[in-house]
């Protein structure tokens, strides 16, 4: 019998790039957050041997280059299971969009492939078979709001936020990470021998000092959570606590706390200037009124999180106006995603 999972998305609520380690791996600090939007994966397994991996999308590879290929190749062995692994992938999301698609698929299917099995990993074992495969997987492991730290596979949960209306649009371009990576480092390089591009007027701080004021946001954000949290215990009433947010809305306020708090994603730092239709996205989510609107990982996914589900959908519909696949919406909580992983 197969086993049919969601395979939800996420967005990145800033990400700060450090130094580029011995490893091959940038350094890393970003908050994940898993999205309503998602693919489909249908996992069974059956006698014999081997990996199949089937999809109408002719953009999935079908081959060992698969996330989901690799995921299984880890965790069979680990589980110690045989027999033949059909996986069917509806794909949904786009490919090479910054949504963590691929990644999102890998973890899924391994928490189907247990489910078909009738066998558990350890949390650990599945947190180390899933950053094998990649950076991004970990996070699909917790879901909500997430810390990532390390090169982005070192995942914490921090506090469940609300659900927050929000649109993603997901212009027709693949992005690849490794070369949005290394055009960082071109730029990065340029900017401390003081040569500023179009785009990077001011010279950077070193990447260790950005790495640390990333860590100072976070925490100053945590530290108005929990007093808020404390205020709200006493007087039986939210108050968001942080004084930015006085006046809005109580579910949206933790969230946006968060992004006005002044994060930014430096890879629109390479991306804009090559793709400035990007960074036009980005504009209309802002006009239409986005609390927040940036890049998702190394794009091209732009979101933009707004104060209702009403907003949402009218920038949704602008931007397809505008030729621009979009649509709205939520941000999705850690219980919301994992109560609605499986059917
Ligand atoms: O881990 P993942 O397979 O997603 O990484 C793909 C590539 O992206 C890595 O081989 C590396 O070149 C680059 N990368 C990086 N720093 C990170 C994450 C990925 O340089 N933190």
């Amino acid at each position: 019998m197969a086993i049919t999972v969601r395979s939800f998305a996420k967005i990145n609520l800033g990400l700060r790039i450090g130094p580029l380690r011995p490893d091959g791996f940038h350094e890393l600090r970003t908050v994940y957050q898993t999205i309503a939007l998602h693919d489909i994966i249908h996992v069974q397994v059956g006698r014999g041997s081997g990996i199949e991996i089937r999809s109408e999308d002719p953009r999935v590879p079908k081959d060992k280059s698969n996330t989901c290929y690799r995921i299984v190749q880890l965790a069979m062995p680990a589980l110690q299971a045989r027999g033949r692994v059909i996986i069917e992938i509806e794909k949904r999301l786009p490919v090479q969009g910054g949504l963590g698609g691929a990644s999102a698929n890998a973890v899924a299917t391994l928490l189907a492939l247990e489910r078909a099995l009738k066998k558990t990993l350890p949390a650990h074992e599945r947190l180390r078979i899933a950053s094998e495969v990649g950076s991004d997987l970990p996070l699909f492991l917790i879901g909500g709001t997430i810390l990532g730290i390390g090169h982005g596979e070192e995942v914490y949960p921090l506090p469940d936020l609300p659900a927050i209306p929000c649109v993603i649009a997901t212009p027709d371009i693949g992005i690849s990470t490794p070369k949005a990576f290394a055009d960082w480092d071109a730029l990065a390089g340029g900017s401390r021998a003081h040569i500023s591009s179009a785009d990077s007027k001011l010279t950077l701080p070193p990447a260790s000092d950005r790495i640390s004021e990333f860590g100072h946001v976070l925490s100053a954000w945590l530290g108005g959570l929990s007093q808020s949290q404390s205020k709200q215990d006493k007087s039986g009433r939210a108050s968001s606590g942080v004084p930015v947010s006085k006046g809005r809305g109580r579910a949206e306020t933790p969230l946006l706390d968060l992004v006005r708090t002044g994060i930014e994603n430096d890879f629109e730092r390479v991306v804009f200037p090559k793709y400035p239709e990007l960074r036009e996205v980005k504009r209309v989510l802002e006009r239409a009124g986005a609390a927040y609107a940036s890049l998702s990982g190394s794009g091209s996914a732009i979101y933009g999180l707004f104060a209702s589900r009403d907003a949402a959908v009218k920038a949704a519909s602008r931007l397809r106006a505008d030729v621009t696949p979009a649509v709205a919406t939520a941000t999705l909580t850690r219980r919301q995603y994992w109560n609605q992983i499986f059917d």
